[in-house]
């Protein structure tokens, strides 16, 4: 599984914990920045990692921004991303199981690194439900494509 990785400044921080603890677990992660701190624009970098996950390039995306909700917002432009903001393993749990989410959005400011990691860890182990919630995540993708024509 390819993970991308992306923050602004304020989950800056919180990427880097993040980035060391998915490689110590044999993650492969790429990191689309920034590389170093200083002030960003959370769309700048939420973009790059979107448009990887849209485009099929990686299969799950984490977002940092200071809240998550900047990065939530833009991230969801994107066709096929499904992101969802969580600040709980609860919420990445359902997120995965009924939301099929496939960019978990967290916040740097709101958390702590220890448990942004285990909100990450129970993203990438649980799988979707199917069912009745994939007929509600095709209706979705419908609305989408449609409101594109
Ligand atoms: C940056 O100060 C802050 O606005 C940003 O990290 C995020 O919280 C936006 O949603």
């Amino acid at each position: 599984m390819k993970i991308g990785i992306a923050s602004d400044h304020a989950g800056y921080e919180m990427k880097k914990y993040i980035i060391g603890y998915l490689r110590k677990e044999g993650y492969e992660v790429m990191d689309f920045g920034p590389h170093i701190l200083k002030k960003v624009d959370y769309p700048d970098y939420g973009a790059k990692a979107a448009a990887q996950l849209s485009s099929g390039k990686i299969d799950r995306a984490i977002l940092i921004c200071g809240t998550g909700i900047g990065m939530s917002i833009i991230a969801n432009r994107f066709r096929g991303v499904r992101a969802a903001l969580c600040y709980t393993p609860f919420l990445a749990e359902i997120a995965r199981l009924h939301n099929d989410a496939n960019a978990i959005v967290l916040g740097g400011r709101i958390i702590a690194n220890e448990l942004a990691c285990e909100i990450v860890r129970v993203f990438l182990e649980t799988k979707f439900g199917g069912g009745r919630h994939l007929r509600r995540i095709r209706k979705i993708d419908k609305i989408i494509l449609d409101k594109d024509l």
